[in-house]
């Protein structure tokens, strides 16, 4: 049984460390790897606005760094707005290449409201299989 509070606060506590001067905006990401291990990332931003890379991919980059690639569950947590920031959409794509469409995913600011959803669900019709599937049925 995952454990979504656990891993929501090990995002809540990475975001601390997020390096956001110019938006004020900070997010932590937290990667559940199946071995149980967690792997945060946060946003980092430059005052060449588009070099900013997002916690999510952050996350990613550096478990995969890791030699880690099988995840089960992702964390994101956005402290400085009050309702749920969901991944945009880059990482959205960057996250499909290596969680499977059932990995959890849990997002929520600083406010009571979670989103509790699935990568499947974030973007959907993604995997070459689906993509498959589709065109033969039709
Ligand atoms: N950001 C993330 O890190 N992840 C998201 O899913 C949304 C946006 C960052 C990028 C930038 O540093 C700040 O949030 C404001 O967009």
């Amino acid at each position: 049984m995952i454990n979504m509070d656990a891993l929501f606060a090990e995002a809540r506590k990475a975001a601390e460390n997020a390096y956001a001067p110019y938006s004020k905006f900070r997010v932590g990401a937290a990667l559940l790897c199946k071995d149980g291990e967690i792997i945060t990332g946060v946003n980092v931003e430059n005052r060449s606005f588009g070099l900013t890379v997002c916690a999510e991919r952050n996350a990613i980059f550096t478990a995969v760094g890791q030699g880690r690639r099988d995840f089960t569950a992702l964390a994101i947590s956005t402290p400085d707005s009050v309702d749920p920031v969901g991944p945009c959409g880059a990482c959205r794509q960057v996250l499909t290449e290596f969680l499977p469409p059932d990995a959890l995913v849990r997002f929520a600011g600083s406010g009571k409201t979670q989103i509790n959803t699935t990568i499947g669900a974030l973007l959907p019709l993604d995997s070459l299989h689906d993509l498959l599937q589709l065109t033969t049925s039709s």
